[in-house]
């Protein structure tokens, strides 16, 4: 499919955009007001078993928390990225950090080399959303690819779990927790989210997952507007 003229341009930004490494710096500082990082990647670390010598891949690694924090576990870990700037600013983090087992690539869900990476576990944390829907699936699909027989994917990402007549009360809901973490200006980032990027709903999302190959072992919903999955190649 790659090379076709119809091909999705995954290296063309949509929502916000991280130009310069101060823009990528201040990602950094705002998601360490919505969230726990430290305690996502340990969870995460946790629901998928893994061993010193297992394969792992990030796909949109963004900042690199996760990467950086499997690196600690795994000899094998792979980062890849469509931002060179969000890559050069995770690298220069591993360097600080004196990890020096992550593969950081500029490759995205629809265009990383998936021929023979033998991977044991893939992990997407608020990335997938970039695509529409019909990619979601190219792109899942490339992941199941990917991965060994047994491998795990642990996809957690801004999904839609409300009905679409309550979509109103439940943004909004959204954006008055957000900004009251972080300020305003997080709140207009999540109406920029809901107008120009691809989340969509829980129920697609499933299906998305089911049909590229995957069982779910563990679907978990929060606030009607994140989600969680682990799931499994068989
Ligand atoms: C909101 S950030 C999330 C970063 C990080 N995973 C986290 O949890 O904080 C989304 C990241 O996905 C990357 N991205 C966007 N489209 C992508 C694609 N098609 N393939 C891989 N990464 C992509 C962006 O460059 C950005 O670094």
């Amino acid at each position: 499919m790659t090379g076709s003229a119809w091909q999705y341009d995954e290296f063309k930004q949509i929502g916000t955009d991280y130009g310069s490494i101060e823009e990528v710096a201040a990602y950094d500082e705002r998601m360490a007001k919505l969230r726990n990082v430290g305690d996502e990647c340990s969870k995460t670390l946790t629901l998928l078993e893994l061993a010193p010598d297992s394969r792992v891949l990030e796909i949109g690694t963004g900042t690199g928390e996760f990467a950086l924090a499997a690196a600690k576990q795994c000899s094998h870990v792979t980062a890849f990225d469509v931002s060179q700037v969000m890559l050069d600013y995770s690298q220069a983090k591993a360097r600080d950090r004196g990890i020096n087992n992550i593969a950081f690539t500029r490759a995205g869900f629809l265009t990383f080399d998936n021929s023979a990476l033998q991977i044991d576990a893939v992990v997407s944390q608020l990335a997938l959303h970039h695509l529409p829907d019909f990619w979601k699936a190219v792109a899942l699909r490339r992941i199941w690819h990917t991965l060994k027989s047994g491998g795990r994917l642990f996809l957690r990402d801004v999904v839609f779990s409300f009905d679409v007549d309550d979509a109103a009360t439940c943004v909004d809901r959204w954006k008055n927790v957000v900004i009251e973490l972080g300020g305003e200006d997080l709140g207009l980032e999540v109406e920029a989210h809901v107008r120009e990027e691809f989340s969509t709903f829980s129920w697609i999302m499933e299906e998305l997952l089911q049909k590229a190959g995957f069982s779910i072992v563990n679907a978990t919903y929060q606030g009607q507007t994140f989600a969680e999955y682990l799931c499994r190649k068989d």
